[in-house]
């Protein structure tokens, strides 16, 4: 289990500032792929998803307006690191990510959510350890999350959006390593 750091946080952004455009609904379909019985398929088969492209639902939002603001809040955690914009993506109510690892992509994220309504949108995990899939919900407002991508243990997760989301991911520069996360 790599997921490092989940809590709501106060962050002066309102929704409306991020700035949407260029919408694409990228293949409809497939709302399985979120289920905890498509990963428990995919870890039966052994296959790794490094991308969900397949399976995703979600509207694409060229730009990051105010990623200051982000980077700001991500200098206060973490002020020896540096970190970039690795993708913002907007949900609509139904909105998902299906089952995937990123294994192509490895390193420490950390992503911005935006839900209007606490315990309705979730990042859902794979623990490995536990053996175990756990909805890691959206508080009401924002929400940062901090995980780790690696080959080694793969973090296998999803983004099931009932309501609409807000999501603003940053990429740990290669070379750094963070602090260590209190239990
Ligand atoms: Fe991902």
């Amino acid at each position: 289990m790599k997921l490092l750091l989940s809590k709501a946080i106060d962050i002066d952004v309102l929704p409306g500032d991020i700035y949407e455009k260029n919408h694409k609904l990228v293949n409809k379909g497939k709302i399985n792929s979120t289920s905890d019985k498509a990963l428990r398929e995919i870890l039966k088969n052994k296959k790794d998803i490094s991308q969900s492209g397949l399976h995703q639902m979600l509207f694409v939002v060229d730009g990051v307006p105010k990623k200051e603001t982000f980077l700001n809040v991500l200098k206060e955690y973490f002020p020896k690191n540096s970190f970039k914009v690795s993708g913002v993506m907007h949900y609509p109510a139904g909105g998902y990510m299906g089952w995937h690892t990123n294994s192509n992509a490895i390193g420490i994220r950390c992503y911005f959510n935006y839900s209007e309504n606490s315990n309705v949108n979730s990042f859902r995990y794979y623990d490995s350890e536990k053996d175990k899939i756990i909805d890691s919900y959206d508080l009401a407002g924002w929400n940062i999350r901090v995980f780790e991508v690696s080959k080694k243990d793969l973090l296998w997760h999803a983004v099931k959006c009932p309501e609409k989301r807000i999501s603003i991911g940053f990429k740990l520069n290669t070379d750094e390593s963070l602090p260590k996360f209190e239990d």
